[in-house]
C-alpha cells in the first residue's frame, strides 16, 4: 500500500511519478504495483526552471513546444523553418549512417536552438522498437512476442539498454517504445509488436523495456520510453488496424491497463494515444482516457504524444470532428500535449495549419491557456528529465563506436525464444546427419526474419541489417560433418517442386523454414492464420518424400493450420533478427535445448478467435458436453513449449493460503518442485497461474499470477519459487456495465504451476 508520505524531488517538485518510479517496482507486482493502492492524487508540481519558462514564453512557443515534425520537413534552409514554427520535437532519421545522423541531429539542434528564445532544444525520436532499427549495421533483437517468449523480463531490459546507448550517441533522445498493447487478436497487423496477451506477463517486458531505455547517465535519463498506444488499440473488432474497438470496461480495465500501468510505475517519460476508436470514440479525443484514466486514476505526469496525424484521422476516419480545427480543439482539450503532424502531404493536417487552429484556439479562449500552459510544462519536463538542457548534442565519434554490438545479447534472446511446438522425436538433428536440405522460404531470407520495422517501415529496404540466416547458422552448425544443400521456395509460389523432392530424397535430414513476409500495421491485417497455399504444398511434398523433417516458423503471429497434421516437428522461431539463423540452426540440432513457451494461445483458425487463455468461462473444448461446431480448441494453448528432455512437478506450495481481500497485492510465494528427469539439460519456464472458483463475476479462467525460469541438468532437481500476486486477478465487480472499483474478490483462487494439473488453493477472506 502506497503511503502519504512527500516524496520530493532535488529541486523541490513532487511528482507522483518519482514516487512511483521509486516504489512501483517488480518486486511486489510489476502490472500492479500501486494499482489497487488508494494513492493520494496529488497536484503536479515542476520543477523551477520549467515554471520559469512556462511563465516567459510567447503562445507562439508555447504552440512550437506542442508540435512534432518529421526531420525531412525542416528542409534546405533550417533556421527559416525554425523560426517559422519552433517545434518542440522532431523525428525520423534522415539518414541510416549512424555518424551521419548524429552530425545532422547536432546542426539541426544549432539552427533550432538559434531560433528558440529561450535556446530550448528539440527532442528528437524514432521508432527504435527492436534495437536501434533504423541505422545500418545496428543489431536487430527480436520482435516483442519473441521477447515475451522467453518470459525473462530481463531480456527486455538489456535490450533496451543496449538501444538506448545506440540512441543517444545517434543523437536520438526518444523512442516510440515499448508497445504495452496486449496481443489478443492475430489478425491485426501489429500483433508482434506487443509481448503477449497475458496481462501481467506484459507487464513485467514492459516496466523492464522502460527501465532499459531509460536507464541513466550521467544523473538523466539517456532516452525517453513511449508506452503506446494508450489504450485497447489492440482488439479491433474486425482484426483490421486502427479499425473501431468494442470493449467492456472490465475487460478494459483487467486486460488492456496493467501493461500501461507498469510502464508507468517504470517511469515511463510518454505515453502514445491509440489512433483507434474504443466504444465508437477516439481514443484523441477522449477525456475518460486522457483524463480520468490516464492522469487521475494512474498516475501518469509526463508528456502524452498524439499518433500519426490523428487529429485529421478524427475528421477523416473516424468522421467524429467536422472538420481538423474541432478536432485540435477537441484533442488537445482530452489532453493531447503534442501532435505528431510529420508530413505535409496532408492539405488540411500540415505543421502551418495545425499551429494556425491551435493560435485561433486559444485566442478565442476554446482552448483554456491553462491546458497550454500544462502540456508545454510536460513537455519541458521530459526534456529536463533527459538532460537536453545541459547538453542535447551527440558525439559523433561515439556514435561509429556502439552501433552493431550486443550480438551475444541478441542470440541469447533468440535462442530462449525458441518454441518447440511439436516433436514426434525427429528433433533434433545430429550434427552429423550426412546431407541436410534447407529449403522453404525463410531460409536464407534476411527481411522474413526480421519483421518491418527494420530499416524500412513494410520491410528491409537496400541496406540489409546484419543478419545469420538459418542457412548460414546450419552451415556453421554442422561444420564440415554435414553437406548443406539449399533449394530456396517463394512466400508464395512453388514451381520448383520436382527440384526439392528430389532434393529431399538425397537428403537424410530436412529443414523448412516456412512463415510469413515482413509487414506494419495495416498492411499485416490478414483475414486467415493459414500458411500461403504454396508452403502448404511445400510440406505436403517433403511429408510424402518420408525423409526426416521439420519445420521451422518466422512469424508474426500464431501463423499455420492444418499444416501441423504434417509436420514431424515444428519449432516457433518469432521474428528473431540479427542472430535468429543461429538460435534456429542451434536448436533444431540439438546445441541448445529449446525452452521458450508461447506468450499467446495459437488458434486452430480465425473462426474461434478471440481466443485467449484468460476468456471467461465456459472453456469450450474438453467437456464432452459441447457441440462440435463451437469448439475453441485451440492448436497451441497459451504457455505451450516442448522440450528435448522431460521434466517432471511435486510439492506445489502457495504461502500463505489465506489473505485478507485489502491486502491482496501482498506477495505470495508458490514454489514448486521441478526435476529434469531425461538425459539433456535444460531450461524451464515456470509460469504460475490462478483462477477464481465461481463466485458472481467469474474470473478469466487462466491468468498469469508469476512466473520463473530455472536451467537444469538431467537428474539435477530444484525447488523453483515465484514470487506472484492475487493482485492480477482483481476484477470490476457489478452487473453488466458496472464501472466500479477494481477489487480482488473474496473467495477461494485456484493455484496452478507450469504443465501440471494439481491444484492448491489460496483463499481471500
Ligand atoms: C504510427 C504508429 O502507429 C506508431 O506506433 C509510431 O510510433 C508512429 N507512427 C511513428 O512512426
Amino acid at each position: 500500500m502506497l503511503d502519504n508520505n512527500d516524496h520530493s524531488t532535488p529541486d523541490g517538485g513532487t511528482t507522483r511519478r518519482r514516487f512511483m518510479e521509486a516504489t512501483g517496482g517488480i518486486g511486489l507486482s510489476a502490472a500492479l504495483g500501486g494499482y489497487l493502492a488508494s494513492e493520494p492524487v496529488r497536484a503536479k508540481r515542476t520543477s523551477e526552471r520549467v515554471r520559469t519558462l512556462v511563465s516567459e514564453m510567447s503562445l507562439r512557443e508555447k504552440i512550437g513546444q506542442m508540435t512534432q515534425v518529421a526531420a525531412y520537413e525542416v528542409g534546405d534552409d533550417p533556421t527559416a523553418f525554425f523560426e517559422e514554427y519552433q517545434p518542440g520535437s522532431l523525428m525520423y532519421a534522415t539518414t541510416d549512417d549512424p555518424v551521419g545522423l548524429a552530425e545532422d541531429v547536432n546542426e539541426l539542434l544549432d539552427a533550432s536552438i538559434e531560433a528558440q528564445p529561450h535556446d530550448v532544444p528539440f527532442v528528437f525520436g524514432i521508432d527504435a522498437v527492436h534495437g536501434n532499427n533504423n541505422l545500418d549495421g545496428a543489431t536487430i533483437f527480436p520482435h516483442n512476442h519473441g521477447v515475451g517468449a522467453t518470459w525473462n523480463e530481463e531480456y527486455a531490459r538489456r535490450t533496451a539498454e543496449h538501444t538506448s546507448e545506440t540512441l543517444r550517441a545517434t543523437g536520438t533522445h526518444w523512442t516510440f517504445s515499448p508497445v504495452a498493447d496486449l496481443q489478443r487478436d492475430p489478425r491485426w497487423g501489429r500483433f508482434y509488436e506487443g509481448f503477449s496477451e497475458d496481462p501481467y506477463l506484459s507487464s513485467r517486458m514492459v516496466a523492464e523495456k522502460v527501465r532499459g531505455y531509460e536507464r541513466r547517465e550521467s544523473g538523466y535519463k539517456a532516452a525517453g520510453a513511449t508506452i503506446k498506444h494508450f489504450a485497447g488499440y489492440s482488439e479491433p473488432r474486425h482484426g483490421d488496424d486502427r479499425t473501431p474497438a468494442l470493449i467492456p470496461y472490465r475487460t478494459f480495465r483487467h486486460a488492456h491497463l496493467p501493461p500501461f500501468h507498469a510502464g508507468i510505475c517504470a517511469g515511463a517519460e510518454t505515453v502514445m494515444v491509440n489512433s483507434g476508436s474504443v466504444n465508437g470514440v477516439p481514443a484523441h479525443a477522449s477525456k475518460e482516457l486522457l483524463q480520468d484514466i490516464l492522469r487521475d486514476e494512474l498516475g501518469f505526469e509526463g508528456l502524452v504524444v498524439s499518433d500519426w496525424h490523428d487529429f485529421y484521422r478524427m475528421v477523416a476516419v473516424h468522421g467524429f470532428a467536422d472538420d481538423v480545427k474541432e478536432a485540435v480543439r477537441l484533442g488537445i482539450n482530452a489532453g493531447i500535449d503534442m501532435y505528431m503532424v510529420p508530413a505535409a502531404d496532408i492539405e488540411s493536417d500540415t505543421v502551418d495549419t495545425y499551429q494556425t487552429y491551435l493560435r485561433e484556439l486559444v485566442e478565442s479562449g476554446e482552448i483554456p491557456t491553462d491546458r497550454v500552459d500544462d502540456a508545454v510544462a510536460n513537455v519541458l519536463a521530459f526534456k529536463e528529465a533527459l538532460g537536453l538542457f545541459e547538453d542535447p548534442y551527440a558525439d559523433p565519434g561515439r556514435a561509429s563506436e556502439v552501433g552493431g554490438g550486443a550480438r551475444d545479447l541478441a542470440y541469447e534472446v533468440a535462442a530462449d525464444s525458441v518454441t518447440l511446438l511439436q516433436n514426434d522425436g525427429t528433433l533434433p538433428f545430429d550434427p552429423e546427419v550426412g546431407t541436410v536440405l534447407v529449403t522453404g522460404p525463410s531460409a536464407d531470407d534476411v527481411a522474413n526474419m526480421m519483421g518491418g520495422w527494420t530499416l524500412g517501415w513494410q520491410r528491409v529496404g537496400e541496406t540489409l541489417p546484419p543478419a545469420v540466416t538459418p542457412l548460414d547458422g546450419i552451415e556453421t552448425a554442422v561444420g564440415d560433418a554435414t553437406n548443406v544443400v539449399h533449394e530456396p521456395t517463394g512466400l508464395h509460389e512453388f514451381d520448383n517442386e520436382s527440384a526439392v523432392r528430389e532434393a529431399a530424397s538425397d537428403a537424410d535430414a530436412v529443414v523448412a523454414v516456412l512463415g510469413e513476409g515482413p509487414y506494419a500495421e495495416e498492411h499485416g491485417d490478414t483475414d486467415t492464420l493459414e500458411l500461403p497455399a504454396a508452403q502448404r504444398e511445400l510440406v505436403r511434398t517433403l511429408d510424402s518424400v518420408g525423409t526426416p523433417f521439420a519445420g521451422v516458423i518466422f512469424a508474426g503471429r500464431p501463423r499455420g493450420t492444418d499444416v501441423f497434421d504434417r509436420l514431424p516437428a515444428a519449432v516457433m522461431a518469432y521474428l528473431p533478427g540479427t542472430m535468429g539463423g543461429t538460435a534456429v540452426a542451434d536448436a533444431v540440432f540439438g546445441n541448445v535445448n529449446p525452452a521458450g513457451r508461447l506468450p499467446f494461445t495459437w488458434p486452430a483458425g480465425t473462426g474461434q478467435l478471440l481466443n485467449v487463455h484468460n476468456a471467461y468461462p465456459p472453456e469450450l473444448f474438453g467437456t464432452g458436453e459441447t457441440p462440435p461446431t463451437s469448439t475453441q480448441e485451440p492448436l497451441f494453448p497459451f504457455g505451450h513449449g516442448l522440450s528435448y528432455t522431460e521434466f517432471e512437478y511435486e510439492d506445489l506450495r502457495v504461502d500463505p493460503a489465506t489473505i485478507p481481500a485489502e491486502r491482496a497485492n501482498r506477495r505470495i510465494v508458490t514454489s514448486v518442485r521441478v526435476t529434469n528427469v531425461g538425459s539433456r539439460s535444460g531450461d524451464h519456464v515456470v509460469p504460475v497461474y490462478a483462477h477464481r472458483r465461481g463466485g458472481a463475476i467469474p474470473s478469466p479462467m487462466t491468468e498469469v499470477i508469476g512466473f520463473d525460469r530455472a536451467s537444469l541438468d538431467p537428474g539435477e532437481s530444484t525447488r523453483v519459487n515465484v514470487r506472484a500476486s492475487i493482485a492480477q486477478l482483481a476484477t470490476v465487480p457489478g452487473d453488466v456495465f458496472s464501472k466500479d472499483e477494481l477489487r480482488v474478490l473474496p473467495g477461494e483462487y485456484a493455484i496452478t504451476a507450469g504443465d501440471w494439473e494439481e491444484e492448491r488453493t489460496l483463499t481471500v477472506v
